[in-house]
């Protein structure tokens, strides 16, 4: 299976997404600034990723450090600079957290015992996020059946977590147990998560793949063509509203018109259950630049005013259910939600 993000004794290893499916690079971070840079210019993304990489980059920042006497300012330097980098990804949020509780209490250590345990923390946030994503899929597998088409927005693969994958662990999970699936990937405007990860992700697990533009997935669905949708998440607020990629709220609304079923999969880690509802979430405004532009390729001239949200948020009406590593959450989300955290 294909890593998105390594550690390697005193670095990080990243496969550089922008440059997929073309190119196989492979960029090394030796520092916490060069791991927020990565997150930042999409080097690395994805919501679970994006969490592992700054758990990484917190490590990373840590081993950096040559005296003890500049540990804390130091510490929080990084937090604070790896917290900027893209402000909608719940999961960044959470492993920073966890960063910051594993310092806390190993803080009377020794400046060489405080690395190792910090290192030892992001390992184990990025093996859990393996784990979590095939306990998804062994709960959101019994969904899919044998024959259905179903479109996927993005890329919620191994690409965007530790590995395996959330909407498209879901997928590989049923693949594996024999189902006949059809999946249409759009391609996902402006970055083309879609076309450039998702249908090269599915391509080399010999998973059949239709690729559409964004604009087609109505038609599709009115020919009878599509049976479900599923998506991944980056925020979901307590009562379901969840953030993800552009374009995710046109397809639940377009499923809804459909009477098909819209399902969001997403580890625990990305719910936000400080947040009453998806008015809250921040949504990152990225680069026009991306907008105006297709690789090397310019589509509009610079002059152009653009905008370019990289979330928009789909109410939990339009939701179907919601797949976790617990289990599968439906209506109603306050309760359900809750109750799916606090379960064993
Ligand atoms: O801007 P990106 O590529 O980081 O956005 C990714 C998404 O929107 C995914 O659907 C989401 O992070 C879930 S990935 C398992």
């Amino acid at each position: 299976m294909l890593p998105s993000i390594e550690w390697d004794k005193d670095k990080v290893i990243m496969i550089d997404q922008r440059k997929l499916p073309k190119e196989e690079v492979y960029v090394e971070c030796k520092d916490s600034n060069q791991v927020a840079e990565a997150i930042e210019k999409m080097i690395i993304r994805g919501a679970p990723a994006i969490g592992v990489a700054a758990a990484y980059g917190v490590a990373l920042g840590l081993l950096n450090v040559k005296k003890e006497e500049n540990l804390d300012e130091e510490f929080n330097r990084i937090i604070l600079r790896l917290g900027k980098t893209r402000p909608t990804a719940h999961n960044l949020f959470w492993a920073l957290e966890r960063m910051k509780e594993t310092f806390d209490k190993n803080r009377r250590l020794s400046l060489s015992w405080i690395k190792q345990k910090m290192i030892q923390e992001a390992q184990d946030i990025e093996r859990r996020d393996i784990k979590t994503n095939k306990k998804i899929g062994s709960w959101g597998k019994s969904l899919l059946k044998d024959g259905q088409s179903i479109l996927t927005y993005c890329n919620t693969g191994a690409l965007a977590t530790a590995g395996y994958g959330t909407a498209l662990g879901v997928i590989r999970a049923a693949c594996h147990e024999g189902k006949g699936i059809h999946v249409f990937a759009a391609e996902t405007r402006p970055f083309l998560q879609g076309a450039r990860l998702t249908c090269w992700e599915l391509g080399r697990e010999k998973i059949l793949v239709t690729l559409i533009t964004d604009n087609m997935a109505g038609h599709l669905m009115q020919e009878g063509e599509i049976s479900l949708v599923i998506t991944g998440a980056d925020r979901i607020a307590r009562n379901g509203d969840t953030a993800n990629k552009i374009g995710t709220y046109t397809l639940a609304v377009l499923a809804k018109e459909h009477g098909l079923p819209f399902y969001i999969v997403a580890p625990l880690n990305t719910v936000d259950f400080n947040l009453t509802g998806g008015g809250e979430i921040k949504i990152e405004e990225r680069n026009p630049q991306e907008v105006r532009e297709i690789g090397d390729q310019c589509l509009a001239l610079p002059s152009v005013n653009v905008k370019n949200p990289a979330f928009d948020i789909t109410p939990s009406r339009f939701i179907s259910a919601i797949i976790t590593e617990k289990g599968i959450v439906r209506p109603p989300y306050g309760k359900n939600l809750e109750e799916m955290r606090e379960k064993k």
